[in-house]
């Protein structure tokens, strides 16, 4: 439904720090695929699965930490965390915001 219209405001309007639910669920939808390509090897990225790396924190407990802003900016500054097991990223600013809705989304519905 819809789409072309969708489509076309999406390249607009990305990364506009606007609340709206459409533009919500496509970023939430570009971090899902983000965090299960970079991130699912070593981390539980839903809400019920076990991190595949036994000392990985679930993503929704660092959601549930409260993590998620420390977390926007160290992604943002190419660090995610100083862990030697842990690859580093840079990632740019839309992917970090993409990522981010997906992590928030973790915390809202069960
Ligand atoms: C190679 C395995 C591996 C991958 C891939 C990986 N991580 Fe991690 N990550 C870890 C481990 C292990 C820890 C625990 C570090 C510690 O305990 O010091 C961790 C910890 C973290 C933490 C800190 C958790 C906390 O409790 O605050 C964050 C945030 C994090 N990872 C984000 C990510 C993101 C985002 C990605 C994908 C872009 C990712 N990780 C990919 C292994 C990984």
């Amino acid at each position: 439904m819809r789409r072309e219209i969708f489509g076309a405001g999406l390249a607009v309007a990305v990364w506009l720090p606007c609340p709206c639910p459409a533009q919500d669920a496509a970023a939430i939808g570009r971090g899902h695929a983000i965090a299960e390509k970079f991130c699912a090897r070593c981390h539980a990225i839903g809400m019920r699965d076990r991190s595949p790396h036994a000392s990985a924190t679930p993503f929704r407990d660092i959601v549930a930490k409260g993590h998620v802003e420390n977390l926007e900016e160290a992604l943002g500054e190419g660090i995610v965390v100083g862990h030697p097991e842990m690859p580093q990223w840079r990632f740019g600013p839309k992917e970090v915001g993409a990522l981010i809705s997906y992590l928030r989304s973790l915390s809202g519905k069960g």
